[in-house]
């Protein structure tokens, strides 16, 4: 089974006539990214990455039994792209729950994230509960030289080394950065760490089928070989010789941009599942990095449904009309529970009695849909058939892909992200980077 696309909803805002105009421009980006015609060309692995992927899945796997046997907590540090997908993975695939329990009681070790972040009372409150736990940490930095994740590990790696001592640390810690290049590659061939090699032409926000993501979700405890199956089955399913009426991300990609030419200059990705609130996280970032430069792209924003419908969902129905949205539909749970029958009903609610919670659930869905595409929201549908690692594979693997063509149908580089150094530039000037003499001189005057 394949994940589906539906956008008959959007066809009050667009005629199909203007959705199959832009057709060709799709078709133009799909040729684009497979024969490496178009800007960012040199950042294109991500594009056969699943295929290729597998003769390092044993050596991922065995990496994450030995942190999995080593540790009880793994750190996992990144910011943007070096855990964004993993986090989304795993808090889709693991029990809601399982972090509450005590170590005896869970299957896997607990993954905590740092360095996405400088905020001071999160790294104290993360030393104290690392204290007396057995913990390892994996760096992630493409570059090597990102300050948040930099400072997390040297934290880190000091609380690490002073417990359980420096020759030790070694085997609980693994880096994965770039083969030759940055600060964590000097430092990683200096302490003898375990590495494992970012490719050169696999952007972060594209790398969450290269060890950046496989060995966090291996550890914790996701079958990573079902991950790549289900991308590999979507990267068939979406390649250059596919039609346009059968490819999903390019019709994606179509249904979009020809919404987005229409006024609606926001795109909200709902779900009706809070495991999946940290898709939606790892989507902003892949479209929002990707399409947001020359002062074009859509924004990209989030909402987790039921619970946002009594927040934005006002906004939603009666706010501005620039808005369209595209929802993550799940067809079947892993679970079945009922609401229960009560003689007194004083709740009223033995009309649900003998319901399952995702019978409402769909209901809610189904009203939600209605009300907005009345209310002038045009809605695109993507079904899953359930929550598990291949039917994720292949959604992730579908919105880089369309998000490659939309990125060309907008005539921007997707690969790059000139927009991110600017806040860096002022932060290294405001802390007297050495090396940023006169932009600190020229802030300073500024303030
Ligand atoms: O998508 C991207 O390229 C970014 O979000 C990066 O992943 C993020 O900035 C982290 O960069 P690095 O892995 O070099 O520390």
């Amino acid at each position: 089974m394949m994940i589906k696309i539906d956008i008959s909803k959007i066809f009050d805002t667009v005629s199909l006539e203007q959705v199959c105009a832009l057709a060709p421009k799709a078709q133009k980006g799909l040729d684009m990214l497979h024969n490496k015609s178009g800007a960012g060309k040199e950042f294109l692995g991500w594009l056969h990455l699943p295929s290729s992927i597998t003769p390092q899945l044993k050596e991922i796997r065995d990496t994450a039994s030995e942190l999995r046997s080593l540790c009880d907590i793994v750190i996992v540090i990144g910011i943007g792209g070096s855990y964004l997908g993993t986090k989304a993975i795993v808090e889709a695939l693991n029990n809601s729950f399982d972090w509450l329990q005590e170590r005896e009681r869970r299957k896997n070790p607990a993954l905590i994230y740092a360095g996405h972040h400088l905020g001071e009372d999160y790294f104290f409150e993360l030393a104290n509960l690392l204290k007396g736990k057995r913990f390892g940490i994996i760096n992630i930095s493409k570059s090597g030289t990102t300050t948040e994740p930099a400072v997390a590990f040297r934290i880190l790696k000091k609380q690490l080394e002073k417990v359980i001592g420096q020759k030790k640390a070694k085997q609980h810690i693994v880096a994965i950065t770039d083969k030759a290049r940055g600060a964590l590659r000097k430092l990683a061939d200096k302490e003898g760490y375990k590495t494992f090699i970012i490719p050169d032409d696999v952007g972060g926000r594209f790398s969450i089928f290269s060890p950046v993501g496989l060995l966090p979700i291996a550890v914790a405890g996701i079958d990573i070989r079902m991950l790549v199956k289900g991308a590999i089955t979507m990267e068939k399913a979406t390649g250059q010789n596919i039609p346009f009426s059968e490819n999903i991300s390019t019709i994606y990609a179509v249904a979009r941009n020809a919404l987005y030419a229409k006024g609606k200059k926001i795109e909200i990705l709902a779900n009706f599942h809070p495991k999946l609130h940290y898709i939606g996280e790892w989507w902003k970032q892949l479209y929002g990095e990707s399409e947001g430069k020359e002062n074009k792209g859509i924004f990209p924003a989030s909402v987790d449904f039921t619970t946002d419908l009594h927040s934005m969902g006002q906004w939603i129905q009666e706010g501005e009309r620039s808005v369209f949205e595209t929802v993550i539909s799940v067809e079947n749970t892993d679970f079945k529970t009922y609401v229960p029958f009560d003689k007194a009903n004083l709740d009223g609610l033995n009309f649900l009695a003998g319901k399952r919670v995702d019978e409402v659930n769909k209901m809610a869905e189904l009203g939600t849909q209605l009300a907005h595409v009345d209310g002038g929201v045009p809605n695109i549908k993507i079904s899953i058939p359930k929550i598990n690692a291949n039917y994720l594979g292949q959604l992730l693997y579908f919105f880089e892909k369309a998000c490659g063509i939309s990125g060309y149908m907008l005539d921007v580089n997707p690969f790059d992200q000139p927009g991110v150094e600017a806040y860096k530039k002022n932060m290294f000037a405001l802390l007297n980077k050495p090396g940023y003499e006169k932009e600190s001189k020229a802030i300073r005057e500024k303030i």
